[in-house]
C-alpha cells in the first residue's frame, strides 16, 4: 500500500507527514529534509525578525524545490506598545533562582506583537512560501492576503467550534491538535477531538498531539485525519535546531515528564516538568495574562533557555516524549513514520 492522502494533492506532496512549526527548532534545516524526504516541513517562524525569516526560507529552497511552509503565532489580545510599558515585579519566590542565571548570555526573543506578525507575513508572501500555518487564531485578513498571493492556509484548533470558524473564514485544512501535544493546548484529547473535528467539517484534517510512531500516523488516519502534524517526535532528530539538552531531556522522560502549565506564557501550554513548573503550583492566582507572564519572568527564563537549562526555562514538549528514545535524521523518520504506519493499516 501507499500512504497517499487527498491533502497530498492539495499541497502537491507524496506523503501526509508534516513536521510541525516549532519555533526555534524546526528552522531551515529540519523543515528541508522532511520536505526533501517527501513530506511537508514547516518553519517556526515565530521568534524570527522579517530578515530571519526571509533568510530561513532561502535557504529551505537551497535544501529542496518542494513545497513547504511558514507557521506564525498572530496574537490577537497583544497590545502594539507591549514593548514601552512598565515590566511588572518579579515573582519573589523565585528570586532564589536568579543567581543560578547570573553571567549566563540570553537576549529575550522578541515580543510577540500583531506588528512582528504582520511583517514576518509579508516576507512569507513576498517569497510566495506555499503553506502558511497559524495558532492562537487565524484572522480573516491573513486568510484573504494569503489567498490573494497564492498562499494555502492551515489553523490549529483545539476544539469543534474553533473548527468550524476556521471552515467559515475559508481556510484550505484544519489541524486538530489535542492537549497531548507540546505547546499551547486546549482541554480536549487527540483521540476525541479529531474525530469530532472530522465530523463537523468538510476541508481536510491533520491529526496532532502526541504522534510520534507510525501507530499514531495509522490512528490519525483510521479517526478520519488526512495525515499527521508531528512536533515533540520531530525535536529528537539530526536536524532539529532545538539546544542538545533538549534533545536528550527528551529521550530520558517518561510519559509523566510533561505539564500543562501557564507560568511561562501566560497560556496553557504543555512543557517539560521542570522547578519552574513545579514552584508555580498552587499559585494560578498569581499568573498574570499573556504577554506579561512571560515579560515578568524573562531575565530568569531567558538566559536559562539559552543555556539549556532543562530544570528552569521553558522548554514546550509533548506526552509522546515518553516513548521516543533515538535520534534519527530526519529523511530516516519520515521513512520510518511511513513504513510502521502502512505496517499498521495493513494489520
Ligand atoms: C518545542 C515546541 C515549539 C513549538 N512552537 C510552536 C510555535 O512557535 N508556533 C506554533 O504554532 N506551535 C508551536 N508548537 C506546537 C507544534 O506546532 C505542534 O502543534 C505540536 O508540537 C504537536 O504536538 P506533538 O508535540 O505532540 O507532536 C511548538 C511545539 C513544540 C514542542
Amino acid at each position: 500500500m501507499t500512504l497517499r492522502t487527498p491533502i497530498c494533492d492539495l499541497f502537491g506532496i507524496e506523503l501526509p507527514i508534516f513536521a510541525a512549526g516549532m519555533g526555534g527548532v524546526t528552522m531551515a534545516p529540519l523543515a528541508g529534509a522532511v520536505s526533501a524526504a517527501g513530506g511537508l516541513g514547516v518553519i517556526g517562524a515565530t521568534f524570527c525578525t522579517p530578515d530571519e525569516l526571509r533568510a530561513e526560507i532561502r535557504a529551505v529552497r537551497r535544501i529542496t524545490d518542494r513545497p513547504f511552509g511558514v507557521d506564525l503565532l498572530v496574537p490577537g489580545d497583544i497590545p502594539p506598545d507591549v514593548g514601552a510599558r512598565a515590566v511588572p515585579p518579579f515573582p519573589e519566590f523565585l528570586a532564589d533562582l536568579l543567581p543560578e542565571v547570573a553571567g549566563l548570555a540570553g537576549a529575550p526573543p522578541p515580543p510577540l506583537t500583531l506588528e512582528l506578525a504582520k511583517a514576518q507575513l509579508a516576507v512569507t508572501l513576498e517569497e510566495k512560501v506555499p503553506l502558511l500555518v497559524s495558532a492562537l487564531g487565524t484572522p480573516p485578513w491573513l486568510i484573504d492576503q494569503c489567498h490573494r498571493a497564492g498562499t494555502r492556509v492551515m489553523s490549529i484548533v483545539g476544539n469543534v467550534r474553533q473548527a468550524r470558524r476556521m471552515e467559515e473564514l475559508g481556510v484550505d485544512a484544519v489541524i486538530a491538535q489535542g492537549m497531548e501535544a507540546g505547546g499551547h493546548v486546549g482541554n480536549v484529547t487527540t483521540m476525541v477531538l479529531v474525530p469530532a473535528v472530522v465530523d463537523a467539517v468538510r476541508i481536510p484534517v491533520l491529526a496532532a498531539g502526541g504522534i510520534v510512531d507510525g501507530r499514531g500516523v495509522a490512528a490519525g488516519l483510521v479517526l478520519g485525519a488526512q495525515g499527521a502534524w508531528i512536533g515533540t517526535r520531530f525535536i529528537a532528530t539530526v536536524e532539529a535546531t532545538a539546544h542538545e539538552n533538549h534533545k536528550r531531556r527528551i529521550l530520558e522522560v517518561d510519559e509523566e515528564g510533561t505539564v500543562v502549565s501557564r507560568s511561562y506564557t501566560g497560556k496553557p501550554s504543555r512543557v517539560l516538568r521542570n522547578t519552574f513548573t513545579d514552584r508555580w503550583k498552587g499559585r494560578d492566582a498569581e499568573l498574570l495574562p499573556m504577554p506579561w507572564q512571560r515579560i515578568r519572568v524573562e531575565s530568569l527564563v531567558a538566559p536559562a533557555k539559552a543555556a539549556g537549562r532543562v530544570d528552569i526555562a521553558n522548554f514546550p514538549t509533548g506526552q509522546g516524549a515518553g516513548a521516543i528514545r533515538d535520534m534519527p535524521t530526519a529523511a530516516d523518520l519520515v521513512r520510518r513514520l511511513v513504513r510502521e504506519a502502512e505496517a499498521a493499516l495493513c494489520r
